[in-house]
């Protein structure tokens, strides 16, 4: 059971004057990348093979993910009429696949399966509420708040089958830690910045992993403000093991901003180059 549906949007308050190219740009990427759900389902479904419960969760959550994508594709189509969405997105899937027959987690267990998965949501979570808080555009906000709400429950979803894997695959801190960062850092792969290149360049321009992840990375970054990160960082320190709330996941949060912030930086210097 969906938590709302697309014709719950008030599209009729969309606002043309209060868009900000810079992020339809970005929600042209996010589009594709939530559109692309199912593919994570199937994958989940061939690593769970034998958890009905987890699978039939799997299922439902990918319907949501895949709402998200058509409800941004929508949107971004608004905010520019030139764009066609299911151009882009067959672009995308023709480009960027995932191994949806896998029978082993990636990240070596089911229980460091739901640790990434619990990465992924709060990434979504903490972009969705940042990019609702960045634009003026009433029903973008709206849209963006709506798709955070599910991105936070959706944490909850894999946080509480990852407590319950937990129980029979003894992984530690630091084995969580690393699958934690190790996923953090794949933000930095193809399947963004690839988003982003079918989302808003030319199919005859090559692409370009370096142009298209300065161009994706910071733009995104800006969005951000520290209240952001803060609750990220308390939400990653839950799905490792670590007191979300404290001096460390304060001292945690600060550093995490101020890194961010800098990369943030680096990548601005390239956008002129790269654009
Ligand atoms: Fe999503
Ligand atoms: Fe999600």
């Amino acid at each position: 059971m969906k938590h709302w549906l697309i014709e719950d949007v008030a599209w009729d308050r969309f606002d043309a004057a209060r868009v900000d190219p810079g992020i339809v740009a970005l929600v042209k990427a996010a589009a594709m990348v939530e559109r692309n759900g199912e593919d994570y389902a199937r994958y989940l479904n061939g690593v769970f093979a034998d958890d009905p419960d987890f699978r039939a969760a799997a299922d439902r959550w990918a319907v949501e993910e895949v709402q998200h994508g058509e409800a941004l594709g929508r949107w971004a189509m608004l905010a520019d009429p030139s764009w066609d969405f299911a151009d882009s997105f067959a672009r995308y899937r023709e480009g960027f696949r995932i191994d949806t027959g896998a029978t082993q987690s990636l990240r070596g267990s089911r229980a460091g399966e739901l640790v990434a998965r619990c990465m992924v949501e709060t990434g979504t979570s903490s972009y969705y509420t940042a990019l609702a808080d960045a634009t003026a555009e009433p029903v973008l906000r709206q849209l963006c708040q709506l798709i955070a709400a599910d991105e936070f429950r959706h944490f909850k979803l894999f946080y509480d089958h990852m407590r319950r894997y937990l129980g029979r695959e003894r992984i530690g801190l630091p084995r969580r830690l690393a699958i934690a960062l190790g996923r953090i850092g794949e933000s930095e792969d193809d399947e963004l910045a690839y988003a982003f290149h079918c989302g808003n360049e030319a199919a005859e321009l090559e692409y370009d992993h370096q142009r298209c992840l300065a161009l994706y990375m910071s733009g995104a970054i800006r969005c951000y403000r520290f209240r952001h990160i803060e609750r990220a960082t308390g939400m990653i320190f839950k799905a490792v093991g670590l007191r979300p709330r404290g001096v460390l996941s304060d001292v945690a949060a600060r550093l995490a901003w101020r890194l961010l912030q800098a990369r943030q930086r680096r990548l601005a210097r390239r956008v002129p180059a790269a654009a």
